[in-house]
């Protein structure tokens, strides 16, 4: 059976700042996905990471359905509605156009879906993740389906072995989906030298050369592409399917321990590690640490299980307060070097304003017209 999953996801208002959205709104999301996706949807699963809510949807319209995205933004409209009227913070944030024009691909919230024919048992998993942006799934992705230091499967298991592809999305060129499709192990290199900027090359998707299935997508879209401006990180999602020709789900959670250092946290200008939680988390120090959830599902033609959540154990607990000593650690430095995003990455004008007008008072020392040159004056 075909089958098509697709995650949906935007903060329309939170409490206490860009915290985490009231129950109220979260209720009248998923009412609202239930109500009207009652023709549309096989099932669905509404949680919440940090101030975002994401919409998990099964149906059989394929990716990119005008009629799901609709149901989606409708929804998210509905929670902006209660945002409005509770006085939540930020309240419809991220829906940053007025009309609903067919796909909510460049309108403000992330998407990331996937179409598969079902398999006997399809065991799979949402990510979520808050105060950063998508390249944070860059490193976890290429440890879990690249690296048999995380993945054994990749040593003990001969469909595993055949490798994954890779396709890799520059975020940067905004006229179109700038792609290209590298090959592991063959290519290893060459997907680690992409990888390694995580602002701007960002794992789209991971396919199985064994079977050519899908195995993995992520959202990609960058919101200050969208908007011109300031509007906070993008807060990605990604979908995963484990087991069988895709690695285990352990194997997939494996390179989460690290809780690697992403671009995010305060103001979306900063360096923080990602840290693992239970799902429906907030968001706290710093305006972060950039958190990330996991839900484990099985799906049976179409139906959802009930979620299972897997930073719930208590070895993320260890992991968790491993990664406040590195979010304490990198902030003991404040603003210098690698603790603040470089200029380009800078989510508010603030900086870049004060640059263009110290820019207009520096001298080049001995240079002809440099009167005011401090080495003239001396
Ligand atoms: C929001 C975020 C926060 C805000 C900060 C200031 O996702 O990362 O760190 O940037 O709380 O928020 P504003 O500018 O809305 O007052
Ligand atoms: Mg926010
Ligand atoms: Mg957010």
């Amino acid at each position: 059976m075909k089958i098509t999953l697709s995650v949906i996801k935007a903060d329309v208002g939170s409490i206490g700042g860009h915290i985490r959205p009231s129950a109220r709104l979260k209720q009248t999301v998923e009412n609202y996905v239930r109500e009207h996706g009652r023709q549309l949807l096989i099932d669905s699963y509404v949680g919440s990471t940090g101030d975002d809510i994401a919409i998990l949807m099964s149906h059989q319209l394929g990716v990119d359905s005008p009629k799901i995205h609709e149901l989606a933004w409708k929804a998210f409209m509905a929670g902006t509605a209660v945002a409005k009227e509770q006085g939540l913070y930020g309240a419809g944030q991220d829906l940053l156009k007025d009309a609903f024009s067919g796909n909510v691909r460049g309108m403000g919230p992330a998407s990331c879906e996937m179409e598969f024919d079902e398999r006997p048992n399809e065991p799979f998993l949402l990510f979520a993740a808050d105060k950063t942006d998508p390249g944070a799934y860059n490193l976890p992705l290429y440890l879990g389906f690249a690296d048999p230091m995380y993945c054994p499967g990749l040593l003990l298991s001969p469909q595993i072995a055949k490798g994954y592809s890779f396709t890799i999305m520059d975020v940067s060129y905004t006229e179109g989906d700038r792609i290209i499709e590298l090959k592991a192990p063959e290519e290893l290199y060459d997907i680690a030298c992409l990888l390694r900027d995580n602002e701007r090359f960002v794992v789209e998707s991971v396919h199985s050369r064994a079977t050519d299935d899908i195995a993995a997508v992520v959202s990609t879209s960058r919101l200050h592409n969208i908007a011109g401006k300031y509007t906070g990180k993008d807060d990605p999602v990604a979908l995963v399917r484990v087991q069988g020709n895709f690695p285990a789900t352990g194997e997939i959670l494996s390179p989460y321990r690290l809780s690697h250092y992403v671009a995010g946290t305060m103001r979306g200008s900063h360096n923080g590690p990602l840290m693992p939680v239970k799902l429906n988390s907030g968001v706290s120090f710093f305006d972060g640490p950039p958190v990330v959830s996991a839900a484990g599902l099985c799906m049976h033609e179409g139906k959802f299980t009930e979620v299972v959540d897997l930073f719930d154990h208590p070895f993320w607990d260890w992991v968790r307060n491993n990664a406040a000593e590195k979010a304490a650690e990198i902030r003991m430095q404040g603003f210098s070097g690698p603790a603040m995003l470089p200029y380009s990455e800078l989510e508010y004008g603030g900086v870049v304003d004060k640059m263009n007008q110290l820019d207009k008072r520096f001298n080049v020392r001995g240079a002809s017209g440099s009167a005011k040159g401090r080495s003239k004056a001396a």
